[in-house]
C-alpha cells in the first residue's frame, strides 16, 4: 500500500490523508519498506517513544548492516544499498540523534534559545519585515515569498548565528540543492539524496570554519562565540559538533518558516471571510491565525523515526530496524481532534496541532517562527489593502517548493493598495 500522496497530490494531499486515516490510519508500505502513521493519537504515541522509535540514523545504518549478517528479516537489496548510501556522509545533529548525546547538546542549545531571548528580537524582526514590505511596495508589485518570507528569517537567523546576510545567495542555494534533490521523487526507493551531499558539506563546513576561527580570537554577543565556549561536564564541544549546530540551525532556521508565511498567506487569500474577520481585530487575532496556518497547512509534513526493537504497536507487528513516517500534515486534519478540520478557521479553540513536532526533539525555534510569522502579517495588514491573488491566478499556477515531505510553494504574487496613512 502506497504511504505518499503522489506527484500531483503535493500541494493537496488532504483527501489522500483523509483516505489514510478513515481505512489505514497504520499502514505499511511494500514496496518502500516503511510504516506510515496517519492520526494524531498515533502520531504522539510514536514521537513520545524515543526509545523504541529512534531518531538516529547511524543506529539505524548499524542494525540495517546487521539485519544484512542474519538476514532473519526481509529487508530488501535496494533498501539497504539505499540507506547505506544516504546515511553514511550525514553528519550527527540533534536531530538525528537520541538521549544521553541529544539531551546534553539540545541543552546547550536551548541556553540561546531562551523564550525571553527570542522575544527580544521582537523589535528587530518588527525592523526587518517593515523594511522588506516598504521596498516591495516602491517596486510596484510584491511576490510574498521572494520579497518576504524568504528573507525576513535569513536575515534573523543569520544575525543570531553571527554569519552576515550579505551570503544569503550562497545558504538558499545550499538549501535548494540540499532539498531540490527530492523534489520530484514520489517513489520513496528513488529518493536519494543530493549526490554532492557531501560537497555540500564541505562548503558549509569551510564558510563556518572560517568564522569560527575569526570568533575565536574576537568574540561577539552571537551564537557562534557561545558555542565555541560552551561545555559539557566540563567538555567543550567539539569542532564537528559546532560545524553541525551551525548548518542545522542555518536551514531549520529559514526553510520552514518561509512556508509559514507563505502558507498563512495564500490561505487567507483562499478564505476571504476569514481575512475579513482578522483585519477587524488584528492584535487578537493575529496569533491565532499563525497557529490555524501551521495546523491547517503544516510547514513539516511529515517525520522519520525508525524501529530499534521488535514492537506491538496497536496490534500492528513492527519489526527492528524499520522505517516510520509520522505524517504530522494528515494528523493535524485528524477529525477525532479537530472539528471540521478541512475548514481554516482562524478563531479556532483549541487548537493543539503538533506542526512543531512533540516530545523530546519538539522544535527549538517555534517561538521564533511564530513571532517572525506574526510580525509578517501585522505589516500586511497594517500597511496594505485590497490584497488578493493576481488576476491570472489558478490554483495550477502555483509550484510547490519542496518534495511532499515539506509544504510551501516556490512565488506568490498578489494584488494590493497601499494603505494610506
Ligand atoms: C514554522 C517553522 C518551523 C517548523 C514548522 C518547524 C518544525 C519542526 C519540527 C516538526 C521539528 C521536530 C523534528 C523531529 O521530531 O524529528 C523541529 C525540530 C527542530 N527545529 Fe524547527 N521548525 C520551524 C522553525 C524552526 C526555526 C526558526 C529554528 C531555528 C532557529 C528551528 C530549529 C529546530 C531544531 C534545532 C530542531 C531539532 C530539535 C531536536 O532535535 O531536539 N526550527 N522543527
Amino acid at each position: 500500500m502506497e504511504i505518499f500522496p503522489s506527484k500531483n497530490e503535493r500541494l493537496n494531499p488532504f483527501p489522500f490523508y483523509t483516505r489514510m486515516r478513515r481505512l489505514n490510519p497504520i499502514a505499511f508500505d511494500d514496496k518502500n519498506q516503511i510504516w506510515g502513521i496517519f492520526n494524531y493519537t498515533y502520531s504522539k504515541e510514536i514521537l513520545s517513544n524515543h526509545k523504541i522509535f529512534s531518531s538516529d540514523i547511524h543506529k539505524l545504518l548499524f542494525l540495517q548492516n546487521q539485519v544484512k549478517k542474519n538476514t532473519h528479516e526481509q529487508i530488501n537489496h535496494d533498501i539497504k544499498k539505499n540507506v547505506a548510501n544516504d546515511t553514511k556522509n550525514i553528519r550527527s545533529s540533534i536531530l538525528t540523534l537520541d538521549p544521553p548525546r541529544h539531551r546534553q547538546l539540545r541543552n546547550v542549545i536551548l541556553s540561546a534559545f531562551t523564550p525571553n531571548r527570542i522575544y527580544n528580537l521582537n523589535s528587530r524582526i518588527e525592523e526587518v519585515s517593515k523594511k522588506l514590505l516598504n521596498n516591495a511596495i516602491k517596486k510596484g508589485e510584491i511576490d510574498i515569498i521572494g520579497d518576504l518570507a524568504y528573507p525576513l528569517p535569513v536575515t534573523i537567523i543569520a544575525e543570531l548565528i553571527g554569519i552576515p546576510y550579505r551570503d544569503h545567495n550562497l545558504f538558499k542555494e545550499w538549501a535548494d540543492r540540499l532539498l531540490g534533490a527530492n523534489a520530484n521523487t514520489t517513489n520513496f526507493l528513488d529518493r536519494k539524496l543530493e549526490p554532492d551531499f557531501k560537497k555540500i558539506q564541505e562548503e558549509m563546513d569551510d564558510y563556518f570554519n572560517k568564522i569560527i576561527q575569526i570568533r575565536e580570537k574576537e568574540p561577539k554577543n552571537d551564537l557562534i562565540s557561545n558555542l565555541i565556549v560552551s561545555t559539557i561536564d566540563n567538555n567543550r564541544l567539539t569542532t564537528e559538533e559546532i560545524l553541525s549546530f551551525c548548518s542545522l540551525l542555518l536551514l531549520a532556521g529559514h526553510v520552514t518558516t518561509v512556508n509559514l508565511i507563505g502558507n498563512t498567506i495564500r490561505s487567507l487569500l483562499e478564505n476571504p471571510l476569514q481575512l475579513r474577520k482578522l483585519k477587524k481585530n488584528p492584535s487578537a487575532l493575529i496569533p491565532s491565525t499563525i497557529e490555524e496556518s501551521l495546523r491547517y497547512r503544516s510547514p513539516v509534513q511529515a517525520l522519520f523515526r525508525f524501529l530499534l526493537e521488535d514492537w506491538d504497536f496497536n496490534n500492528y507487528k513492527m519489526s527492528r530496524g524499520q522505517r516510520i513516517v509520522i505524517w504530522l500534515g494528515s494528523a493535524n486534519h485528524d477529525e477525532a481532534i479537530f472539528k471540521n478540520p478541512e475548514e481554516f478557521d482562524i478563531l479556532r479553540q483549541p487548537n493543539e496541532h503538533i506542526a512543531f513536532g512533540y516530545g523530546i526533539h519538539f522544535c527549538i525555534g517555534s517561538t521564533l517562527a511564530r513571532l517572525e510569522g506574526q510580525s509578517v502579517l501585522k505589516q500586511i495588514l497594517e500597511q496594505l489593502e485590497d490584497i488578493s491573488f493576481m488576476d491570472n491566478y489558478t490554483e495550477g499556477s502555483l509550484k510547490p517548493m519542496h518534495d511532499v515531505f515539506l509544504m510551501g510553494v516556490s512565488n506568490l504574487h498578489i494584488k494590493f493598495k497601499e494603505r494610506k496613512k
